[in-house]
């Protein structure tokens, strides 16, 4: 079993030599002002939730876009700050963009372009000259930061996501040394729906840059090679999963990531969790009614509206639910100034308003929705109190929330209910399976979930915990880092 320790020897042992150093969009660490005081925040990110444990456990330094309006006050000359703020253990150092990259790299490419077209949801992406102009600007940017922090040392770096899919290229470039390594942490579509993108063969020939490349999936590795089979001028290895181009070759690997399992299931037994179900409870006058929940990001793919009308379903096969079952949906908003968010949101509240109003009585209303970036604790009650989670995703690389609503359930009860288009219905059969679009199997999933009896739901939820606890994330990492330099000495 990987544990914290086991993966911090690793890192001594194989990387001695190496600086560490991970690189994404998304910062770990916000700071911003409430109220003319400067507080830290965690963002609501799979991606950070992930590597956090990671770099706690390895050191390193981690670059990524300083986001907060108040990240420029706490860093220092070299734009550097210690996190976590309460007991530091890594540097996190902030690349500055311009609103102008902002608008073209995050939410333009990264967030109108690639997002749609590597998730199928029929969202259609946007393609626009300009804010590839600002993609490819802002990974120049990223690229000058890294050169700068390696200097003439040996470094290993660890790229995350869609948001950087010419780094690699860029580093290899200017400093062959590099050894880098890049997990894209959403679905890889097949080479068909890529081919839509006009700089595909720019896209493919970034990400060839790397000395590794992971997916979530085999299936995504298997997507990526056939795009590249069609796409661009390389050498690809079907038995060996690695494709060669420009004389340099690239391993392309699945790595299912995962959560901090011991760490999740130890804190969701903490006085301090319990006492703030009770004070939720009161906050959101919930008495005795089963309890379901949802967590997500405001994201158009996770199937928020699909969920709302399986409700709506299940009460209109089921009145006698009425006023014994209550859903907390809780929603961080997420890229709003991008149209296709603002128009999400606006249906979820209109979706909210109609089935409240259909079927409330009394001071009881069947959906409670916090549009709010809820603080730690109270993401770690809900998960703790419900008796039943909903993962409704359309399409999801992975979806973590799913493996921490198992990782914090020590009390061996609770049903997830997890759409099968998430990696995570690889791992965690045990869940209820649905299909999201299939309305009424959705509700009738909820009514399984609400009707399983004790024992079922112990056994279920033990499955999946052992699978969680044994595929945790430092298990992840050290299966990436091992791989690494297995491929390395092999060349
Ligand atoms: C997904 C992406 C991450 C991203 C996260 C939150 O999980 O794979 O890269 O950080 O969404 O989105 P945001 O746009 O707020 O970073």
């Amino acid at each position: 079993m990987w544990t914290k320790e086991s993966l911090h020897d690793l890192v001594t042992e194989k990387l001695k030599d190496y600086l560490f150093i991970v690189v994404s969009n998304r910062e770990p660490y916000i700071h911003s002002y409430s109220s003319g005081q400067i507080i830290c925040q965690v963002p609501a990110s799979g991606l950070t939730v992930a590597l956090d444990p990671v770099m706690r456990a390895c050191g390193g330094t981690w670059i990524a876009h300083g986001s907060g309006d108040a990240d420029r006050e706490v860093v220092d000359i070299d734009n550097k700050v210690s996190v976590p703020p309460a007991d530091p253990r890594y540097s996190l150092r902030r690349v500055w963009l311009t609103k102008e990259e902002e608008e073209g790299f995050y939410y333009g490419f990264s967030n109108e372009a690639l997002w749609p077209l590597c998730h199928i949801v029929y969202t259609k992406p946007v393609f626009s000259e300009s804010d590839w102009n600002s993609y490819k600007q802002v990974n120049e940017k990223y690229a000058e930061s890294i050169l700068q922090e390696v200097g003439d040392r040996k470094a290993f770096v660890f790229i995350q996501d869609y948001h950087l899919a010419l780094l690699s290229r860029l580093l290899r470039e200017k400093n062959p040394a590099i050894v880098t390594a890049q997990f894209w942490h959403i679905p890889w579509p097949n080479r068909d729906v890529f081919r839509r993108c006009p700089w595909e063969a720019e896209i493919l020939d970034g990400l060839l840059g790397n000395d590794l490349l992971g997916f979530h999936i085999r299936y995504h590795c298997s997507n990526f090679m056939d795009t590249v089979d069609t796409g661009i001028e390389a050498k690809v290895d079907w038995e060996r999963y690695e494709i060669t181009r420009g004389g340099r070759t690239t391993a392309i690997r699945p790595f299912p990531i995962s959560v901090d399992f011991e760490n999740i299931s130890e804190g969701a037994k903490r006085d301090e969790v319990l006492a703030e179900i009770e004070r939720l409870k009161k906050r959101l006058g919930i008495g005795d009614e089963k309890i379901g929940i949802g967590l997500d990001r405001i994201d158009y793919t996770k199937g928020i509206p699909e969920r709302f009308k399986a409700i709506d379903c299940l009460f209109e096969k089921y009145p006698q639910y009425k006023g014994k079952i209550v859903f907390v949906q809780a929603g961080v908003p997420s890229r709003t100034h991008v149209k296709a968010y603002q128009l999400l949101n606006k249906e979820i509240d209109e979706l909210v308003e109609e089935i409240n109003w259909k079927y409330s009585e009394g001071h009881w209303k069947p959906i409670i929705w916090l549009r709010e970036h809820c603080p730690p604790v109270t993401l770690e009650a809900l998960m703790r109190m419900a008796d039943y989670c909903v993962v409704s995703s359309l399409h999801d690389g992975m979806n973590l929330v799913a493996k921490e609503f198992v990782a914090s359930r020590s009390d061996e009860d609770g049903v997830l209910i997890l759409s099968r288009f998430t990696g995570a219905a690889r791992e965690l059969a045990d869940a209820l399976l649905i299909n999201p679009y299939a309305i009424d199997h959705f509700a009738e999933a909820i009514r399984n979930a609400l009707e399983m009896p004790f024992e079922e739901r112990q056994l279920r939820m033990n499955k999946m915990r052992e699978v969680v606890r044994e595929n945790n994330i430092y298990k992840w990492a050290a299966d990436i880092i091992s791989d690494l330099v297995k491929f390395e000495a092999g060349r």
